[in-house]
């Protein structure tokens, strides 16, 4: 179960890899209409869904409508990849602890929804990317994977973001792929996955 708000670039990488890591996307949950991540799901086969913030009364009702909507496709596994709404605790009541999100710098440095923007503003030589177990922070969770990306000096926003997407696809689908096959097990905030 895949979680995305915009192009679904990393989606696709796990659609292309889901074979060869034995892992089945078995549905895509977007939080708004029209995006290309929502085209990647169809291409594919497999069932989108949209959840908006805007149809339900507040925050918590969106919370709780998202959790049954994932529940729905029974997944042993959710992937946040590039979803860009804070996971409530009615999410994380039924999907806290198997959730984990990918994030564009190195926890904790950079959190948020800029990560990239405010590592080049701050003028960072080395940034990088994260996975990591969700809970209830924002960007807080225990990392499971991080590699570091080097910021060039003609670096834009966009240009450092496509690299270190590079990265994050690839760190995606490896963690991904071992999670389903090996599961993972956390003392305190050290995850360890065999
Ligand atoms: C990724 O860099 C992710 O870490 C961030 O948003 C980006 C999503 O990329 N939250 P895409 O939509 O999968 O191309």
């Amino acid at each position: 179960m895949v979680l995305a708000s915009g192009s679904g670039s990393l989606l696709q990488a796990l659609l292309d890899e889901a074979d060869g890591c034995g892992v089945e996307i078995v549905a895509l949950v977007s939080d708004r209409d029209g995006v290309a991540a929502l085209d990647r799901a169809r291409a594919a086969g497999v069932r989108p869904a949209v959840v908006k913030v805007s149809d339900h009364p507040d925050r918590s009702a969106w919370d709780a409508a998202l959790a049954g909507t994932v529940a729905a496709a029974a997944p042993d596994l959710v992937v946040s990849a590039g979803f860009m709404k804070v996971l409530g605790p009615a999410f994380l009541a039924r999907f806290g602890g198997r959730t984990i999100n990918t994030h564009p710098a190195l926890l904790p440095a950079f959190p948020g929804a800029h990560g990239v923007r405010d590592a080049l503003a701050y003028g960072v030589k080395v940034t990088g990317a994260t996975v990591h177990l969700v809970d209830d922070g924002v960007d807080t969770g225990p990392v499971l994977a991080q590699e570091a990306v080097v910021v060039e000096p003609d670096d834009t926003e966009a240009s450092l973001h496509e690299r270190i997407k590079v990265v994050e696809r690839r760190m995606l689908v490896e963690t991904v792929g071992a999670l389903v096959r090996h599961g993972a097990t956390t003392t305190g905030r050290t995850v360890r996955i065999p």
